[in-house]
């Protein structure tokens, strides 16, 4: 009720101001002006109440290697700015985090920031959306891609994460111009052209549908360019080209051994590179390789590409068992994530100052954290 009657007053007390400040347009001098001017905007300041803000941060699976980074990092930046929040973990089930996302508004969080589950259809970020829109609370998605249309739905609602393709361009350059370098050590069964094997993350994923599409574009465009052929699947029967290990470090493990029995490293059509469209899946492929005998860090090795860069794909390229990795900054996503949340706490919109601050994709309430090459 306090917070209502302050409200009040302020909107009163703007409304008298523009009123004073219309009629006095036509002889006021530059002072008046100045000084009208610094007024309002004692006024915005005012209308522009701290808020105690209570945020439901709701993450798609715990168990996600680099999410854990970023569930750090944003632990880190929402305590150091003053907010009070509560995790919740959807276990990769899109109705425990509608249940989640319900009770927290009953309970009376006032800010959403949301990881969501099923990012293959609008539907369910819509529905978190309207969920929103009905308790007039700002919602701050990230990490996994929402719609462009489902942001503008709702002024209160705003997208944080990567330009899905830009890791996959990297991840494919950067392997690109190792092969190119490397080619006849690489090319092991000596046949001309290098045998791959993709472990993609999630099916529908944008992020996985981008990584894997532009890593095998852009690479195949540095070995075109070398006057090599293009690369080729490992299975020539497998007319997707991608095995589906849905981010996962154990999924891609068995993935890779499966495909080690059918191409034994030691055969004649031995995989001779591996994409993987995130760290813990290359990580799987690693461990793979070395019940093999090979990436253990010494002796035969094939490259292995993953991106994230999180500490155990640092450590693994640094013992040369992998050979590099696109970084994406956990750091710069919950920093970023934190900014917008410290707007609401000012009590200004979501996504005040983004443009000045962030880099905002065109026309849309997302703000795109860059990617980095780490080889
Ligand atoms: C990606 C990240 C993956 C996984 C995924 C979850 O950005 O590279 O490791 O965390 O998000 O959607």
């Amino acid at each position: 009720m306090k917070k209502l009657i302050a409200l009040l007053l302020a909107l009163v007390m703007v409304f008298a101001l523009v009123a004073c400040a219309a009629d006095e347009v036509v002889e006021e001098t530059p002072e008046e002006e100045e000084v009208v001017e610094e007024v309002e905007e004692e006024v915005e300041e005012e209308v522009a109440e701290a808020v105690d803000v209570v945020a439901g941060v709701f993450w798609y699976d715990f168990s996600d290697a680099f999410l854990s980074t970023v569930r750090d990092a944003l632990d880190a930046e929402l305590t150091a700015a003053g907010i009070n929040f509560t995790n919740y973990d959807a276990a990769s089930t899109q109705a425990t985090q509608n249940d989640q996302i319900d009770t927290a508004i009953s309970q009376g969080a006032n800010l959403l920031i949301v990881n969501v589950v099923d990012t293959a259809a609008v539907d369910a970020a819509q529905a978190i959306v309207d969920k929103a829109a009905a308790a007039e609370i700002p919602v701050i998605f990230f990490n996994r891609e929402v719609d462009d249309a489902v942001l503008a739905s709702y002024e209160e609602a705003c997208f944080v994460g990567t330009r899905a393709a830009e890791a996959g361009e990297m991840q494919g350059q950067m392997a690109g111009e190792y092969i190119r370098d490397n080619y006849d050590a690489i090319d092991l069964n000596g046949d001309g052209t290098i045998s791959y094997i993709m472990m993609k993350g999630e099916l529908g994923n944008p992020e996985a549908e981008a990584r894997t599409q532009f890593g095998v574009e852009f690479c195949n465009a540095v070995l075109v360019e070398a006057g090599k052929p293009e690369l080729a699947y490992y299975d020539a029967n497998n007319a997707d080209k991608f095995q589906p290990s849905n981010w996962s470090k154990t999924t891609a493990f068995e993935l890779m051994e499966t495909a080690l029995s059918t191409n034994p490293m030691d055969g004649d059509a031995p995989i001779e590179v591996v994409f993987a469209n995130n760290d813990d899946a290359a990580l799987g492929c690693v461990e793979a390789l070395n019940n093999a005998g090979w990436n253990t860090g010494e002796g035969d090795t094939i490259p292995v590409f993953g991106v994230d860069y999180t500490a155990d794909a640092a450590a693994a390229i640094d013992a040369g068992k992998m050979a590099g990795s696109i970084l994406q900054s956990a750091t710069g996503m919950a920093e970023t994530v934190a900014a917008l949340a410290a707007n609401v706490q000012a009590g200004k919109a979501v996504f005040a100052d983004a443009e000045a601050n962030f880099n905002v994709d065109e026309g849309t309430t997302k703000i795109r954290v860059p990617y980095e090459i780490k080889g």
